[in-house]
């Protein structure tokens, strides 16, 4: 069953009913405002740092799930009807509703009574404030006497606090109103020099500031009190929780349309202009003035609203491709790419299922979202490699996160998680090949941000490298640390006290854990540091990162191979895990997928194997499960991951993240068909049809899915902000359409479904325009006979960069 549907020609998901089965979201903002927004209207706004700076309150886990938001209501004055245009907070009953979510705006209709309100939200580039553009329209026979109320809930700032600490916050709160717009103060009187403001395009028939006189006691955001008697109270706020609620009163004649705009925004005042007149207590509110007063003009929203189209036109430009597949199209083309700006932006601090107070930004995490985005932001990505690779520690290591708005490591999730390192390699691989700027490897880099402790990019990479070599275990694999990219898989950490973190209780001493996932990882990123050796002429060096690799490879295929599947780790004892000699966990999926992307066993018909225990172990109709059998109770060697009931999350869940590792070793032993399939069966718009068992949202990718041993086999959860945005993309693009940026140019080699003929992509790259068409016999998977490039044949699929501006044809056929 459906909630909506593609307008792809839109680049936007039309909800068509508001009773989602969870609220399905979108995002707002591209650089440092930010907004969450679901169909309903709900979600909440913050400047840079969703823990710090949130500008609007959310109450996480709520009743219902979806409550809170950027909330218009309308009231007719002779029936003394209200209700709420996006369905919430009243939930009365609307026609034609409908909730477009496009790149970076949403727009939520609908019809009661004859009256049309659409309202469109979004944050225009480069500017720390977001714009409601309400239209109204009566399309009764008769005259209509209308009140709107707009309505948002401030939060206090910092949001943990916020939720906590009322003893305190019950006092502070403090409003300023002038004219039609609203100002939140709290705390501006002492150490913050940021306000916020909600300003309305209309004079005003009255406003509330206090939350609980505009809804009144013992009421909810579904009846307030101003919105039921139909006029403000125009409540000052002290103290308590300060709300922002304008009141704006229209008469419309039959057929007659109003526009009525809000903005809602952040300021930073200089220290000395904090007040005016100086001395006073008042905010100063003359350098925001003028840029309220611009967007609260219809021209400049309707400009500003274009600006944003354009902007995600040209970001998605850059690889758009047209293909057999619809499903593959729209992923490609739009919500995937889209999705990666996402975690780009967000990392994973705030969704509906990341609260924004919690997790900072994760340093694998982070690199290998960048694997998503870097063709999009190439300079953006260079800054965001710079600042990860500031917080590593001299050894090499990492901490496991840093905090967005300090760009520190952050120490109370530690460190020690030894595949850490090595993904910066794999990061910084990405953007030189996409962009062949090796200028950053001579950047100067900090350690653990300590001025003076500065090397060459480069030297970090090293580092990373020595991290690993210098950390192994008896039998020459990598010591796993508290976890590697599976954060759950934690073998020295024995905890038996509840509640107690798994990711930072103290280790138990002595231990020699081990990981095969790592040993794989280690021989991928030796043999991109050999490739970036040789780029600065250091061919000794290249040589013997490959033989360090090389090493490596022949430990994982002498400890490492179980004899059909590769083994996973051993553990604090030196037993093995993920071998058929255990009961439970007796295979997992990612160092099928590593060791796979590492080129290990391609030679020997491991791989091969491999993936075919992967098929009949992991497999399932709704993807593939990251380990069988599912751990049927808590070992407290194994930690966190024996924790989750089985099929869920990473006990045997179907973790997406993990999926396309195994599609990308599907396309590099040419099983088209195999890699399209698992491509298929986790693809969130090949999956709208059964959107009442997914549940999440049809356009993103989720987390998770349910594997098949639980209950709701088959159902997602924790959507948008997951490494699974980054790596489908590559997957898909990289692997299974095969255009591929490599340090000397563009390889274009497909794996595609035996059925295919043809596609076509248009993809940039760094400044050229290559058009290319792919046409295949059908029955072939893999394999280019010929590329033509702008009329001549050349040797091989690798297309040597073209100058920036050039538009260059390329003809590719398979065989
Ligand atoms: C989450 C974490 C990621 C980890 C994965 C598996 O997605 O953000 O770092 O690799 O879980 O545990
Ligand atoms: C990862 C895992 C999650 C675990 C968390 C711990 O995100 O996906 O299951 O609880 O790490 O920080």
């Amino acid at each position: 069953m459906r909630y909506g549907h593609f307008d792809d020609e839109r680049r936007e998901y039309v909800i068509t009913r508001p009773d989602t089965p969870l609220p399905w979201i979108n995002y707002l903002g591209s650089e440092a405002y930010f907004g969450i927004i679901s169909n309903t209207a709900g979600g909440y706004s913050f400047y840079r740092d969703a823990r710090l700076r949130r500008l609007t309150r959310y109450r996480y886990n709520n009743v219902p799930f979806d409550l809170g938001g950027r909330y218009i209501y309308l009231r007719d004055a002779v029936s003394g009807d209200f209700w709420s245009p996006s369905w919430q907070p009243t939930q009365s009953e609307l026609e034609d509703y409908e909730c477009r979510h496009g790149m970076g705006y949403s727009a939520i209709s609908s019809r009661r009574n004859g009256i049309e309100a659409e309202t469109l939200y979004f944050v225009p580039l480069a500017e720390n404030l977001e714009i409601w553009r309400t239209r109204v329209t009566n399309k009764r026979d008769d005259e209509a006497k209308l009140s709107l109320f707009s309505a948002v809930e401030f939060c206090l700032w910092d949001a943990w606090d916020d939720q906590t600490n009322f003893q305190r916050n019950f006092s502070t709160g403090q409003v300023e109103v002038e004219g039609s717009v609203i100002y939140h103060k709290t705390e501006y009187r002492e150490r913050r020099d940021h306000f916020a403001y909600f300003a309305c395009s209309e004079p005003l028939a009255g406003f509330d500031t206090q939350r609980d006189t505009f809804l009144g006691a013992y009421k909810g955001w579904d009846r307030p009190a101003a919105v039921e008697r139909g006029e403000s109270f125009d409540s000052v706020a002290n103290g308590w929780a300060p709300c922002g609620s304008h009141h704006v009163e229209l008469t419309l004649a039959p057929g007659e349309s109003k526009e009525i705009i809000f903005v809602l925004g952040y300021w930073e005042n200089a220290d000395e202009a904090k007040f005016d007149p100086p001395g006073s207590q008042t905010v100063n509110k003359k350098l925001v003035a003028p840029v309220i007063e611009r967007y609260l003009r219809s021209d400049e929203v309707e400009s500003a609203y274009q600006r944003l189209r354009d902007y995600w036109s040209e970001l998605l430009g850059i690889l758009q491709v047209s293909t057999p597949d619809e499903h593959t199209n729209r992923m490609v083309n739009i919500w995937n790419a889209y999705q990666c700006m996402v975690t780009f932006n967000m990392s994973r601090s705030a969704s509906f299922y990341e609260s924004g107070i919690g997790r900072g930004m994760g340093f694998r995490d982070s690199n290998q979202d960048l694997l998503g985005f870097v063709h999009m932001v190439p300079e953006r990505a260079r800054e965001r490699i710079l600042d990860i690779a500031a917080t590593q520690l001299p050894s090499g290591g990492a901490y496991h996160q840093y905090q967005p708005l300090t760009k520190r490591g952050n120490n109370d999730v530690g460190s020690g998680f030894n595949d850490d390192p090595a993904w910066l390699i794999l990061g910084v691989a990405a953007y030189v090949k996409e962009t062949g700027d090796t200028s950053i490897l001579d950047e100067e880099v900090t350690y653990d941000n300590e001025p003076g402790s500065e090397s060459p990019l480069y030297e970090h990479l090293q580092r990373s490298l020595r991290y690993t070599q210098h950390r192994l275990g008896p039998h020459e694999l990598p010591l796993i640390g508290r976890a590697d990219w599976n954060d759950c898989l934690n073998l020295n950490c024995f905890s038996t006290t509840p509640g107690e973190s798994f990711q930072t209780t103290e280790n138990k001493e002595g231990g020699v854990a081990e990981s095969v996932f790592i040993g794989g990882l280690f021989v991928l990123a030796a043999e991109e540091l050999a490739r970036i050796a040789e780029l600065r002429g250091h061919s000794d060096e290249a040589e013997s990162y490959r033989a360090d690799g090389a090493k490596m490879d022949g430990v994982v295929r002498e400890h490492g191979w179980d004899g059909e599947w590769f083994r996973r780790a051993y553990d604090y004892f030196g037993e093995v895990i993920g071998s058929a000699q255990n009961e439970e966990g007796s295979i997992f999926i990612e160092p099928q997928g590593m060791c796979i992307l590492a080129g290990i066993g391609l030679d020997d018909g491991k791989a091969k194997k491999a993936l075919d225990s992967v098929a009949s172990k992991l497999a399932c109709e709704h993807g593939i499960v990251l380990q069988q059998p599912a751990f049927s109770h808590y070992y407290v060697n194994l930690g966190e991951i024996s924790s989750y009931p089985p099929g869920y999350k990473e006990n045997a869940g179907i973790f997406c993240h993990t999926n396309p590792w195994i599609m990308i070793a599907e396309s590099i032993i040419g099983r088209g068909d195999a890699a399209f399939d698992y491509y298929q069966r986790i693809n969130p718009s090949s999956r709208e049809d059964i959107s009442e068992l997914h549940r999440c949202e049809p356009y993103v990718y989720p987390q998770m899915i349910a594997g098949k041993d639980a209950p709701s086999f088959g159902e997602a959860k924790n959507s948008w902000l997951s490494g699974t945005a980054a790596w489908n993309f590559v997957a898909a693009s990289q692997w299974i359409l095969g255009i591929r940026a490599e340090y000397d140019g563009l390889r274009i080699d497909p794996c595609l479904p035996k059925e295919w003929e043809q596609f076509e992509a248009t993809r940039k790259f760094r400044g050229a325009t290559y058009r290319i068409s792919v046409s295949k016999p059908s029955g072939v998977c893999k394999g280019v006979a010929q590329v033509v490039v702008n009329g001549k044949k050349i040797d091989g699929n690798l297309i040597a960069p073209h100058p920036a501006g050039a538009e260059v044809v390329v003809e590719v056929t398979m065989g």
